[in-house]
């Protein structure tokens, strides 16, 4: 029993000494195995800009072909005011599929910096029982209010006709951000169904309270390239944090696996690109792997 204690005392000791060694020596690399298992998940992402009639026909030239065993289910938007999204089902992956438009780098950057620059507490119509102190960037909590209950009754649609028990959230930028919102509300509403979620250019979206809740039971996954300087804003000194998952691409090329949160190492986005002016908005786009985003 003491002897217990005292081994209980020392690994307790050991990770409250170690929190800024730990981190750094666990970063991995990516196999090329483990970086192409992301590749349909890209085109999907890629998808989410292409007008909602051609990817409820799933004839959305390459990044549809990339894909061809996907059943479209629901597809809306306007690629405006409300960025456009699509919902389906690829029975290949075994995953019902949900997927928001993203933007224009200049665009992003207005949405984060215009106006509603602050956080605010989710709609608890939407989010119902969160716990208190979440709050996320008004810009992108308002964003996924516009499309929120038609998704949740598209991702219902396609899990009851096509029989599967998980959902894989995607998108890039904009996209990202409203599909981590996504992946905080459609569990709320849902049970008995595996969340997933891969999101490249992902900016920070919520405060700690947010990233560490969306962090727990859903596998998330962000994807940053190089110098992207969309996945460092808004800034950790404004109370902006990343989930858990993420993932750098470094100037050659290789992935790392970055644990924790908003790790401020240079194998890792917000060590990388410590300000704008060490970053390089062209990397925003990709190419991840080989899919650089877009219709
Ligand atoms: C990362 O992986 C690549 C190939 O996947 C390998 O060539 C390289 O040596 C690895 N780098 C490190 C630091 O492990
Ligand atoms: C919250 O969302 C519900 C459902 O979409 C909507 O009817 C209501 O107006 C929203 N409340 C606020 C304060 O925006
Ligand atoms: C690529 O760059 C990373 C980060 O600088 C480095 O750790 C890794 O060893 C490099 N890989 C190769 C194959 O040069
Ligand atoms: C990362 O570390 C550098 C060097 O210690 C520091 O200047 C910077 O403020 C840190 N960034 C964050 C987001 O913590």
């Amino acid at each position: 029993m003491a002897l217990l204690s005292a081994v209980v005392l020392a690994l307790a000791s050991l990770a409250a000494a170690a929190p800024s060694l730990l981190p750094r020596q666990s970063i991995t690399n990516l196999t090329q195995a483990q970086i192409d298992a992301f590749t349909p998940y890209e085109w999907y992402a890629s998808a989410g800009y292409c007008s909602p009639a051609t990817t409820l026909a799933w004839n959305c030239g390459a990044n549809c072909d990339a894909n061809p065993g996907f059943q479209p289910v629901a597809s809306g938007g306007d690629g405006n005011a409300i960025q456009f999204w699509y919902v389906g089902v690829d029975k290949a992956l075994g995953t019902v599929i949900v997927a928001h438009q993203g933007t224009d780098p200049s665009q992003i950057l207005s949405v984060v910096t215009d106006g509603n620059v602050g956080f605010e507490n989710l709609n608890s119509t939407l989010f119902p029982g969160l716990p208190s102190g979440i709050q996320a960037h008004s810009g992108f909590a308002n964003e996924q209010a516009q499309t929120a209950t038609q998704v949740l009754a598209a991702v219902q649609s396609a899990l009851s006709s096509s029989g599967l028990k998980k959902v894989t959230i995607v998108g890039h930028s904009l996209g990202g951000a409203i599909g981590l919102l996504d992946s905080v509300y459609l569990p709320l509403h849902i049970t008995g169904v595996t969340f997933s979620s891969i999101f490249f250019g992902l900016p920070r979206v919520g405060n700690l309270a947010f990233a560490t809740f969306a962090s727990t039971g859903n596998t998330i996954t962000h994807i940053n390239n190089k110098e992207d300087f969309v996945p460092i804003i808004p800034g950790v000194i404004l109370g902006f944090h990343h989930p858990t998952g993420e993932i750098h691409i470094n100037d050659n090329g290789s992935w790392n696996m970055c644990p924790g949160m908003d790790l401020n190492s240079t194998l890792c986005s917000t060590g990388d690109v410590p300000t704008f002016l060490q970053g390089n908005l062209a990397n925003h786009n990709g190419p991840y792997n080989q899919v650089t985003m877009g219709c």
